[in-house]
């Protein structure tokens, strides 16, 4: 959506991936997560979004029709929760389906037909941000049901940031930017390889659609949450900076291992993904196992991945014009190792097995500018 909302991916913790709909996902988690966004720096990175997941509300609505936080997992109520995310200088997101229920087996209730109501309950607590899940929808026209949140947030007054979670079963590629300010692609993630390396190659595909308040949404991390190795989940991280993606935690971080830690908080890979100019990186080759992404960054520099789906370890080389660049001498910053390099034609990594290198290349000379000194031929010509 162009209202000045969400013009680089949201960046956040969404507990879902991490608790599903289990009585671990109450107010101390989530208050203990807003905690460690502050006390372990990832709030100074760029996390900023803390969002609660399906399962926060009770079966039934109340007599007036308003949704019911469920008083065993949140005895405060959301609107405490959310004041008191807002005290640790974050917001606030929530949750809820674009149907007559949402999604969990037990039934609770969803926003259709409850547009208004809904988003004036989530306003009058607080809420900065709304997943619209797409569960029970009766066959109802996506466009028509997302639209109508879409406008019932508008009245509200308050900005929201409307995630648009309908699955990329309508293509919403094509018509959700002006709807909401990021999209589902595919279908959930879940914590292995196989899903995370599946949503990349559909995710991937769409590049072109993703810009500033309009984001191709490939779900959320699994990152820290034990289904892959270390180096499986720098892949995870890297290949959603390189396309763009919101990086919405979803581990526990209050059980986070030194290295979730350190992934997450990556100052280069996150500001790649967080690049103003909001395009998303391209799959420039891909072929055998090996996939070549380039991202033109907003200062001109460009990201480079170079990702090994395969097993075994291989060397994956570009060169500056597969990845878009002019002839030139540039810089070579390795994002994970900080190791520095130049090139002016090829770039070239030993990549381990479901690993990804990313390099970020900044231009240092081009061929066309003399050394000092040196009087340009064209300058004697006449
Ligand atoms: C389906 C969504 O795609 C998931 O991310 C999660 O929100 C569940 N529904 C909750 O029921």
């Amino acid at each position: 959506l162009p209202d000045g909302q969400a013009l680089t991916p949201p960046m956040g913790f969404n507990n879902w991936n991490s608790t599903h709909c289990r009585a671990e996902f109450n107010e101390t988690m989530i208050k203990g997560i807003a905690d460690l966004f502050v006390a372990r720096g990832l709030r100074d990175a760029g996390y900023q979004y803390v969002n609660i997941d399906d399962c926060w509300a009770l079966p039934s609505r109340a007599s007036n029709g308003d949704l019911v936080p469920d008083p065993a997992r949140f005895p405060s109520g959301v609107k405490a929760l959310a004041d008191y995310v807002h005290s640790k200088g974050l917001k606030f997101g929530i949750y809820t389906s674009a149907g007559t229920k949402t999604c969990d087996t037990l039934g609770f209730p969803g926003g259709l037909g409850h547009e208004q109501q809904d988003a004036n309950l989530f306003a009058s607590w607080g809420v900065d941000y709304l997943k619209y899940d797409n569960c029970n929808n009766q066959g109802v026209d996506a466009r028509a049901r997302y639209r109508a949140m879409h406008d019932a947030l508008v009245r509200t007054g308050r900005p929201i940031v409307l995630s648009i979670c309908e699955w990329g079963e309508n293509r919403p590629w094509l018509w959700a930017a002006g709807t909401g300010h990021l999209w589902r692609t595919t279908g959930d993630i879940s914590d292995s390889w196989s899903s995370m390396l599946g949503i990349f190659k559909q995710n991937a595909a769409l590049a072109g659609y993703a810009g500033p308040g309009r984001w191709n949404d490939p779900d959320m991390l699994e990152v820290g949450n034990g289904g892959m190795t270390d180096t499986e989940y720098r892949s995870h991280f890297s290949l959603w900076a390189m396309m763009a993606a919101p990086l919405l935690i979803g581990s526990d971080l209050r059980t986070a291992t030194p290295a979730t830690l350190s992934i997450l908080t990556n100052r280069d890979l996150i500001a790649v993904d967080q690049d103003a100019l909001g395009r998303a990186g391209r799959v420039v080759r891909a072929s055998g196992g090996v996939h070549v992404l380039s991202r033109p960054l907003a200062n001109g520099d460009v990201a480079v991945a170079l990702f090994n789906e395969n097993a075994a370890a291989a060397t994956i080389s570009t060169d500056l014009r597969e990845v878009g660049l002019g002839a030139g001498t540039y810089s070579v910053r390795d994002l994970w190792t900080g190791s520095v390099d130049t090139t002016a034609s090829s770039v070239s990594a030993p990549v381990p097995g479901h690993g990804t290198v990313v390099y970020r290349l900044s231009r240092l000379s081009t061929p066309s500018a003399p050394p000092a000194g040196v009087t340009p031929l064209s300058d004697l010509v006449e």
